[in-house]
């Protein structure tokens, strides 16, 4: 028999780690952090095990836990004190994440990124400011001779003012990053632009350029309170079904002076992420939501799957895809792992 070709030779142990294409390190890790502003004590999050929202004065402490795992950046997220339609505790001087990156920034050596949407701050849960859509699609006016009312939208010209203002609130609170998440027509050039304005032309932006309309947000919806009151975000999120218009989003971000390009959810996108690597040169992020860090932990409550293993193959699929970062859930528990627990 003449097998020249055998794979198998460099599967054995003291030669993997040499041929090996891909690597995960906990630099390469972004754990989220969320803050709440309407507790004084930290509350588990029942549907992301391990877990917390944690109070503003108990920021630095929680921060503080996730560097000594070897993660050296966090994303914070807000819940904040009260809601109204504008959602303008986005942006107080006196706002949780405000408070909060002031704090972490002057205490430790995290590196900051701050979230950067409305969803958790207006009342009724979308991503903007909402406006009444005059005519329907098929450009009708509705009230006239048609039997519903008009429908309310986010109205994403008003929404890239107050993104913009909120962007400038967490750079001068210290954030040394800005993410914003709504998936606004445009909203990258008006938050670089608000930057550049008020001296901040240091501060890169982290666009979540190809965020997707996706069930798996659901367990993030509970812990940051950020479910729409009615209604659903597949008029400015992606629809699943689209590759070529992923790429079409993202262009339009590198344009507008994104620093780095984010897919969202990563496992059901690892085909988005990797087409991104070949046409970009740009950092590319991933998130890894939090419907991918439950779906992990229930299964594995249920003896069905081997957590610690299937948490670091999902990271280490998502950086062979081609991301160079991860925002992750696992981020702790994976980077305790990967330099073995010291
Ligand atoms: C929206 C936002 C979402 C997540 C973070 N910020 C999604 C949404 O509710 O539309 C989800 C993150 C996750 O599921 O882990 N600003």
């Amino acid at each position: 028999m003449d097998l020249t070709h055998r794979p198998r030779r460099l599967r054995q142990d003291r030669v993997r780690g040499l041929v090996s294409e891909t690597s995960l390190e906990p630099s390469d890790l972004i754990a989220p952090v969320f803050v709440d502003a309407t507790t004084d004590e930290r509350l588990p999050i029942e549907s992301m095990p391990g877990h917390e929202r944690v109070p503003v004065e108990e920021s630095v402490t929680r921060v503080e836990e996730v560097l000594e795992t070897g993660v050296e950046a966090v994303m914070l997220f807000g819940i904040p004190e009260s809601k109204d339609a504008e959602g303008t505790r986005a942006w107080a001087d006196d706002g949780v994440i405000q408070e909060a990156a002031r704090q972490i920034t002057a205490e430790t050596d995290a590196y900051v990124i701050t979230d950067v949407c409305l969803c958790e701050y207006t009342d009724h849960g979308h991503c903007g400011p909402l406006e009444e859509e005059l005519r329907g699609e098929d450009g009708h006016e509705h009230g006239e001779g048609c039997a519903h009312e008009p429908t309310l939208t986010v109205d994403n010209d008003a929404a890239l003012e107050s993104l913009d203002r909120i962007a400038v609130s967490h750079a001068e609170a210290g954030a040394d990053m800005i993410a914003p998440s709504g998936m606004m027509d445009g909203m990258v050039a008006a938050i670089r632009e608000g930057l550049d304005r008020e001296g901040f032309e240091r501060v890169p932006i982290m666009s979540y350029a190809a965020k997707y309309e996706s069930a798996f947000y659901g367990p993030f919806r509970d812990a940051a309170d950020g479910a729409p009151s009615f209604g659903d975000r597949r008029h400015y999120q992606m629809d699943p079904a689209n590759a070529r218009e992923a790429m079409r989003e993202v262009r339009l971000d590198a344009e507008q002076g994104a620093d780095v390009l984010m897919v969202k959810p990563a496992l059901p996108y690892l085909d988005i992420i990797s087409e991104i690597r070949r046409e970009f040169d740009h950092p590319v992020a991933a998130y890894n939501v939090s419907g991918e860090y439950a779906m992990l932990h229930a299964a594995a409550e249920k003896g069905w799957l081997d957590l610690e293993a299937a948490a670091l193959e999902s990271l280490l699929s998502i950086k062979r895809a081609g991301a160079d970062l991860i925002l992750t859930y696992f981020a702790e528990d994976v980077a305790e792992e990967l330099t073995g627990g010291q």
